[in-house]
């Protein structure tokens, strides 16, 4: 059989390199389709280079872009879709940018893969933001956390059979896509899947006020400068080291024909579920001093409470979240450590796709 060619949009940035880093330690070929916009992710590049030498092909554009996209799926038998406008916030200010680039991105994803005379395995990453702000989950403040009335929701977090309540911009693009990706397994036959991800986190992520909260929180303690708090501090998310995700990403792959058109709920689950004043708690404990805070207003559709069920995904295909929360953040926080002062990446070389 001639060798694996995995495509992976948005494969500079955090969980993109993670996975092609498995990837190419595993002997794959890959592809990686990134138009370097966020801030940063050129170092992801410049390590993945390193490691992996001329096995990694980059093409600089934009996931708009639909004959690059086309071009860059060819020859490949996965594709993992994470090029996105990933911030809510952002969403709010630029509505019409969020959609064009998550919703019609994936499009030009899933029309490229349909073209295609042998379709590539096509998994996505949506959000739990597609179930909305939960506000009919009854709730109470117990010490520095949120947590479910319902007993059952507070044993096992919140399952794929919650019904879709888009909220913000960024709920609607990514919700859309995610139904496109699903749709296409339907239509058309498509091995598509979806991974309905809570709080992923570990090493290579730049992580801002904006997005990836728990190396944002490291980082800023690192610095000594005070962290804003929106909200009381008391909200409470499933946090999952990237390892782990990556270890689903290959399960996912495996399992692909019989899991087509399924959406998953993916994160740490119950047992990694932690509070924002908690996480304040852990950076404590790793560097001797609390990190200073102030504290704002919530924002625009958070949630007070999400923890996912994972338990579709885990008998579906016996994955099971290994690192656990204080582990995988003290090892996050010893990365960042070593890492928070970015030297300028040297050139790359890429390919520029028309
Ligand atoms: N990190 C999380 O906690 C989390 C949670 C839920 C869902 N997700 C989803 O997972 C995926 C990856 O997230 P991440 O945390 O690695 O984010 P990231 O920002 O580190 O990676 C996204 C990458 O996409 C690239 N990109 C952005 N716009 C692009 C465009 N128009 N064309 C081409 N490339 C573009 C960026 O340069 C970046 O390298 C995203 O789809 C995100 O919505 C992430």
């Amino acid at each position: 059989m001639s060798e694996q060619l995995t495509l992976v949009t948005g494969g500079a940035g955090f969980i993109g390199c993670n996975l092609a880093n498995r990837l190419l330690g595993s002997g794959r070929k890959v592809r990686i389709l990134d138009n370097l916009s966020r801030p940063g992710v050129e170092q992801n590049l410049q390590w993945l280079r390193e490691q992996h030498g001329e096995r990694l092909q980059v093409v600089n554009a934009d996931i708009r872009d639909e004959k690059a996209v086309t071009q860059a799926v060819a020859g490949t038998t996965q594709v993992y879709h994470f090029a996105a406008q990933v911030a809510v916030t952002t969403s709010l200010d630029l509505p019409r940018d969020d959609f064009l680039v998550n919703a019609q991105g994936t499009l030009n994803v899933l029309e490229a893969v349909r073209a295609r005379p042998v379709p590539p395995f096509v998994l996505m990453t949506s959000t739990n933001k597609v179930y909305g702000d939960l506000a009919d989950l009854e709730l109470q403040a117990v010490g520095q956390h949120y947590q479910p009335t319902d007993l059952s929701v507070r044993a096992r977090g919140v399952s794929e059979a919650r019904p879709l309540d888009f909220h913000s911009p960024y709920g609607c693009s990514k919700g859309s896509a995610d139904q496109y990706v699903l749709d296409y397994a339907r239509s058309y036959g498509l091995q598509t899947m979806v991974f309905r991800m809570s709080c992923i986190y570990g090493p290579r992520q730049f992580g801002t006020e904006d997005q990836g909260w728990v190396a944002h929180f490291i980082l800023r303690a690192l610095r000594g400068e005070a962290i804003t708090i929106y909200g009381d501090g008391k909200q409470v998310r499933d946090v999952l080291f990237v390892d782990d995700l990556v270890n689903a990403f290959l399960l996912a792959e495996q399992n692909g024909g019989k899991l087509a058109g399924r959406a998953f709920n993916i994160g740490g689950g119950p047992s990694n579920a932690i509070s924002l004043l908690d996480l304040l708690d852990r950076i404590e404990a790793l560097q001797g001093r609390r990190p200073a805070t102030t504290f704002d207003g919530w924002r625009t559709g958070d949630q007070r409470y999400y923890v996912s069920d994972t338990r579709g995904f885990e008998q579906a295909t016996g994955w099971r979240a290994k690192v656990r929360a204080p582990e995988g953040i003290a090892r996050l926080h010893e990365w960042l450590q070593a890492h928070r002062k970015p030297v300028a990446a040297p050139a790359l070389h890429v390919v520029h796709a028309n």
